[in-house]
C-alpha cells in the first residue's frame, strides 16, 4: 500500500483538503539483549525498526483534537478537547497521556490537531506499538507548537504518559529506542544515567529475524507490574542489609553471590538473579560484538532466554517452543524472546544462507506444537522518530 497517499486521501475525506498537512514517522523497536532490566538500572541494547507508526496532521484553530486510525477503519474518530483529557480505554489514550504530560510540564499546547494515523507494527507483538504512538505524538506536538524540546525529553515524557496516565510501570527502553534510534545501529543504553552509545550492527553474513508467535500478550500489564514489585522487594532487602546500591544492576553477578542470602522471598531472589545476570550478559555481549565475535553474542542471547524462562518466568509455552525450534536449526547464531514476554515476539540472528530453511522449519515445528501460525520478519534497523515533511 502507498502509505502516504492512502493516509492523505483519508485525511482529506475526514478533515478537508485545506493544505498545510504534515507527515511524521516513529518506528517500533526490537531489543537484542538486556530484558527486564531497564527499570533495574541496567544496560539494554535495543534498535529501532524500519516499520512503525505514521501520522498526517494539521493544526486546528480551536482546542479540539480529532484522531482517526486507518488500522481501525470501522471506529469513529476519537474527539476530545485539549483542556479535558480523560482516559477512555482505547488507543487514543496514549496520545491524550502525552498531551497531558506536556501540559503538566508547562509546555503550551494552544490549539488542537486533526490527525490520521497508520501503523504497520504488528499489534500486541511486543515491538512497542504503544511507545511508538506516544513518541510520535510527542514529536508532533514539539514540531507543531515549536516547543524546542530535545528528543530525549520527549522520550521521558512519553514514558511518564505510559506510567502515570496509562498505568503501566514500564521502564524507559522502548520510548528511548523509538525516539533515539539510528539506522544500522543498536543503542547501548545505561538506564540509570541515560548515557548511551550507538553500536553498529554489522552482521556480514547473518540477519536479525523477528519471530512473532502471534500469541497475544494476555494480562501482560499486571504481570509486568508484579515482576517489578518483586525486584523492588529484592532491592529493599539488600538495602536493609546495608548493601550500598541504588539499583539491583549496580551489582555484578560476582558481588551478588556474596549478598543474595539477604533476600527473603524466593520469588524476589529469582527475579534479582535474572536482572543481575542479564546485565552482565549485556556487557559481555557488547565486548563480544566489538571484537566481531558474533558467536559469543549469540550464546549470550540463548542464555538470556533461559534466564527469562527459569528465573524471570515471562516466556511461556509459545515463546519457549519457537525459541527451542530456532536453537535446533543449522545457521542459528542466537535466539531469545524479546520485549516484555508472555507471548509476542522472539528475535534470532541467523546466517543468511539458512534463512529460508530456518523460517520454513521453525514455522512448521511451531504450528505443530501450538496450532498457531508464526510470522517472520527480517529486521531492518532504521532511524528514530521524525517529521518526514510538509505535504
Ligand atoms: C516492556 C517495557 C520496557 C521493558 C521491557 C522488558 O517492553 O515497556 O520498559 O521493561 O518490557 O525488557
Amino acid at each position: 500500500m502507498d502509505v502516504k497517499n492512502t493516509m492523505l486521501v483519508k485525511f482529506h475525506e475526514l478533515f478537508g483538503n485545506l493544505g498545510s498537512e504534515e507527515f511524521y514517522f516513529t518506528p517500533g523497536r526490537v531489543n537484542l539483549i538486556g530484558e527486564h532490566i531497564d527499570y533495574n538500572g541496567g544496560f539494554v541494547f535495543p534498535c529501532a525498526l524500519s516499520f512503525g507508526t505514521y501520522a498526517i496532521c494539521r493544526k486546528r484553530k480551536d482546542q479540539n483534537f480529532n484522531l482517526f486510525s486507518i488500522n481501525f477503519p470501522n471506529d469513529k474518530t476519537i474527539t476530545f478537547q485539549g483542556n479535558n483529557l480523560k482516559k477512555s480505554g482505547v488507543w487514543g489514550d496514549y496520545c491524550k497521556g502525552v498531551i497531558k504530560i506536556f501540559q503538566d510540564n508547562n509546555h503550551n499546547i494552544p490549539f488542537g490537531l486533526d490527525i490520521v494515523f497508520y501503523g504497520n507494527i504488528p499489534n500486541g507483538a511486543g515491538l512497542s506499538s504503544s511507545a511508538s504512538l506516544e513518541v510520535l505524538m510527542g514529536t508532533i506536538l514539539n514540531e507543531t507548537f515549536n516547543l524546542n524540546i530535545p528528543m530525549v525529553d520527549i522520550v521521558k515524557y512519553s514514558q511518564r504518559a505510559e506510567n502515570d496516565f496509562i498505568g503501566v510501570s514500564c521502564g524507559i527502553m522502548d520510548q528511548f529506542a523509538v525516539g533515539m534510534g539510528k539506522k544500522d545501529n543498536a543503542i547501548l543504553l545505561n538506564c540509570n544515567t541515560l548515557k548511551y552509545e550507538y553500536v553498529p550492527i554489522l552482521l556480514k553474513n547473518a540477519s536479525i529475524v523477528i519471530m512473532n508467535t502471534n500469541k497475544r500478550r494476555g494480562l501482560a500489564d499486571s504481570k509486568y507490574n508484579e515482576r517489578r514489585i518483586y525486584c523492588e522487594k529484592a532491592l529493599q532487602d539488600l538495602k536493609n542489609s546495608k548493601v550500598n546500591i541504588e539499583y539491583l544492576c549496580d551489582l555484578s553477578m560476582e558481588d551478588f553471590k556474596k549478598v543474595k542470602h539477604f533476600i527473603g522471598e524466593n520469588e524476589a531472589l529469582l527475579r534479582a538473579t535474572h536482572a543481575i545476570s542479564e546485565n552482565d550478559r549485556v556487557l559481555n555481549g557488547i565486548t563480544a560484538l566489538k571484537n566481531n565475535d558474533i558467536k559469543t553474542f549469540g550464546k549470550l542471547m540463548n542464555e538470556s532466554h533461559i534466564s527469562l524462562r527459569d528465573n524471570y518466568e515471562v516466556t511461556g509455552f509459545e515463546l519457549d517452543t519457537i525459541v527451542k525450534a530456532a536453537w535446533e536449526e543449522p545457521g542459528i547464531i542466537g535466539s531469545r524472546m524479546t520485549g516484555a514476554g508472555f507471548g509476542g515476539c522472539a528475535v534470532s540472528i541467523v546466517e543468511n544462507d539458512f534463512i529460508d530453511s530456518f523460517i520454513k522449519n521453525v514455522g512448521e515445528k511451531y504450528t505443530k506444537k501450538t496450532n498457531l501460525v508464526a510470522d517472520f520478519y527480517i529486521a531492518n534497523i532504521g532511524d528514530g522518530s521524525r517529521k518526514i515533511g510538509d505535504l
